[in-house]
């Protein structure tokens, strides 16, 4: 009895979220534009050049080319300066005992994210290795809430999306694994994330045996 177990990264195994949103309002006051933390959930599980025209779209802003890119280059330049000193402790709550619960159990796992810098965090915390697979925005073309992420994910692993649980901080993933056809746990605020199969604060807010009873539900 096996499933396909995709995680999300930022925000689902590590808060990068808060690092994305301090580099994404310098960014934007860097434009003259205010930039709120409702506007900053939206561009949680979105990619950064998404985010990019997302921000100049609110701020009624329009830039060159040259200077779109400048501004892309300058928020990552600012977001790998924040995460410089991630570790392992970074891991959030719970996540890393839930890796190895699946390990334990021979479960297959894949990373299913947006970022570019999936990889070097992964890394930085120490569990790239307990990944059989990693997608992430340096092999995705169709950003989420599009499930080409996701897709790719079970596909590698090689199981169906009904087979599949995806590990979701975002409404953009939790829409990218409902169209899918994939199992969807959200990781947040059920008022946020209630299109989600079910919703929990932190891994450790799940019941005990909730490997198993992921591996006995169905969508
Ligand atoms: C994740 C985050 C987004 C971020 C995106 C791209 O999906 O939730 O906030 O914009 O990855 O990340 P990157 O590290 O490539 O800028
Ligand atoms: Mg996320």
């Amino acid at each position: 009895n096996k499933k396909a177990f995709i995680f999300d990264l930022d925000g689902v195994i590590v808060d990068t979220a808060k690092f994305h949103f301090v580099a994404w309002q310098r960014l934007a006051a860097s434009l003259d534009i205010n930039f709120t933390e409702e506007e900053n959930e939206q561009l949680k599980g979105v990619s950064r050049v998404n985010s990019l025209k997302k921000i100049l779209e609110w701020g009624n802003k329009e830039v060159s080319p040259e200077v779109f890119q400048a501004k892309m280059d300058q928020k990552n330049e600012e977001y790998l300066e924040l995460i410089k000193t991630l570790d392992v402790n970074d891991i959030l709550p719970g996540v890393h005992d839930f890796l190895l619960e699946l390990k334990a159990k021979e479960q297959p796992i894949a990373l299913g994210s947006a970022s570019k810098n999936a990889r070097p965090i992964l890394e930085k915390l120490g569990i790239k290795d307990l990944f059989d697979v990693i997608v992430d925005g340096t092999n995705v073309t169709k950003a989420k809430p599009d499930p080409e992420v996701f897709l790719n994910a079970c596909d590698q692993l090689g199981y169906n999306p009904q087979a599949s649980v995806v590990f979701e901080d975002s409404v953009a993933g939790v829409q990218a694994a409902n169209t899918a056809g994939m199992i969807s746990i959200g990781l947040g605020d059920q008022s946020i994330l209630n299109e989600a199969d079910e919703v929990f604060a932190h891994f450790t807010d799940m019941p005990q045996d909730y490997i198993n009873i992921l591996l006995s539900k169905n969508k």
